[in-house]
């Protein structure tokens, strides 16, 4: 078993890069299913849920070239299976883009239901209903998804939440249908413009992505040929200006979108931190206790659910009773019994949690519960007085790129051991 051993607090100081993003590399690999050709792929995040990514598309016929720990060459002329390999699918939420992907493809797809993080219920009841509009025929049996369709044919389709998710697995079913597919209601996440971006590329014609219209012009084929850099993580650069923050540092962050990060931005000039935005990089500094304050998260543009553990920590230590209310999940706060145990103060109770701030954070035992999570508790052990050991690594380098490598490079005391 790994565990993380940190010891603080350190003020977190000096660049950081920030790598792809994790949520448009785990959807653009399965859109490479669309392609009748070769796509070289770069800026890919070097995480575990890639790598799982590329073994699902290397069992369904695939070839994969890896030129460098973040480019990889993708052949996916010759797709053999359309039953996705349950042991993998299971391992992560973004497996259920396959299902789209395969629709678009083959017009057929076998696979498990998706795993991921334990956020709460994570129904996928949006996805099947656009599939079925566009005129699949899906079940869903003993945990098993199965997806049929002797034609795709474009629709309208208004969706009825806002998801992610759903939004983009229309999204690729709809690419190789005949004729038009608009998604009304669509999410607006920067990794959805980055999926449409890559299909767009590869000879596709969406149009819209990143509003709440998404029109889809159904076209015969994508080309492939074509090189593709994956978009910055809003929330990995995200989760490094809540650091800066918390640790009362000084950061520049580089190698980021900051009009991404404007809702991010707005809470740290709200309580109290500063900053220098250069439009690619950005330079986050604290050197008071935070101010409190209430935060809801909310869809794109809205403060981002996947920053809320990390924002949870920031609040913990401020000047100050906050609140934070979630609206996207509803067990995000297991988190909070965890920053518990290093003295923070969190009532939680549903989707609200009330944070009575304190002024130090000390070491403790602590255990990731989900990815975002695990995030924050480094966050908290590189601001605590004393040692933290942090467990459940997994959950960690499901999403961060050599996430240790990262904070030690910014003056964190922080190792890796294996007990
Ligand atoms: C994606 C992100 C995740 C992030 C979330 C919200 C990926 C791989 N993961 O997850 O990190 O926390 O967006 O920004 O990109 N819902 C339904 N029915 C559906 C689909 C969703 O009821 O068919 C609900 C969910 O339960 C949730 C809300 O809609 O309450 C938003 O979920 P969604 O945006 O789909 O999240 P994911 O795509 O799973």
């Amino acid at each position: 078993m790994e565990k993380l051993i940190i010891t603080g607090p350190t003020p977190l100081k000096g660049e950081v890069n920030i790598n792809g993003a994790k949520n448009a590399a785990v959807a653009i690999l399965p859109a490479t299913l669309l392609i009748n050709g070769v796509c070289t792929i770069n800026n890919l995040p070097n995480i575990s849920d890639v790598k799982i990514s590329c073994e699902i598309l290397e069992k369904l016929g695939a070839k994969i070239t890896w030129v460098t720990p973040n480019e990889i060459n993708i052949d996916t002329r010759n797709i053999t299976t359309t039953k996705a390999p349950l042991d993998l699918t299971s391992k992560f939420r973004a497996s259920y883009y396959i299902i789209g992907a395969m629709l678009g493809r083959k017009g057929e797809i076998e696979v498990g239901m998706p795993g991921g993080c334990k956020l709460g219920a994570r129904p996928i009841d949006q996805h099947i209903k656009g599939f079925e509009l566009l005129g699949a025929n899906v079940t869903v049996e003993k945990g098993t998804i199965n997806g049929k369709a002797k034609k795709l044919v474009g629709t309208n389709i208004y969706m009825d939440i806002v998801s992610v998710g759903a939004t983009i697995n229309i999204m690729l079913a709809a690419v190789l249908a005949e004729g038009t597919t608009i998604i009304d209601n669509a999410a607006k996440e920067p990794h959805i413009v980055d999926v449409a971006n890559f299909l767009n590329t590869m000879g596709a014609d969406i149009r819209g992505a990143g509003t709440d219209v998404i029109k889809i012009n159904g076209v015969k084929e994508l080309h492939g040929n074509s090189t593709y850099s994956v978009v910055p993580d809003q929330i990995e650069a995200g989760t490094f200006m809540l650091a800066a923050v918390a640790t009362k540092g000084d950061l520049l962050i580089k190698n980021c979108i900051t009009k991404h990060l404007d809702s991010i931005t707005a809470k740290i000039l709200e309580i109290g931190g500063n900053i220098e935005d250069y439009g690619d990089s950005i330079r986050v500094w604290c050197n008071k206790r935070p101010n409190k304050a209430n935060i809801k998260t909310l869809p794109h543009p809205g403060f981002p659910t996947d920053l809320q553990p990390q924002m949870g920590v920031v609040l913990s230590l401020a000047d100050g009773t906050s609140i934070i209310n979630e609206s996207i999940w509803e067990s995000r706060f297991q988190y909070t019994e965890e920053l518990n145990k290093m003295g923070a103060k969190i009532t939680a109770q549903g989707k609200t949690a009330i944070f009575e701030g304190v002024p130090k954070l000390y070491g403790a035992p602590v255990y990731s519960t989900d990815l975002r999570a695990g995030a924050a508790l480094i966050i908290a052990g590189t601001a605590a007085h004393g040692t933290t050991e942090v467990y459940n690594l997994e959950h960690i380098d499901r999403g961060y790129e050599h996430i240790e490598e990262k904070f030690r490079k910014i003056g964190a005391k922080i190792e890796r051991v294996t007990e």
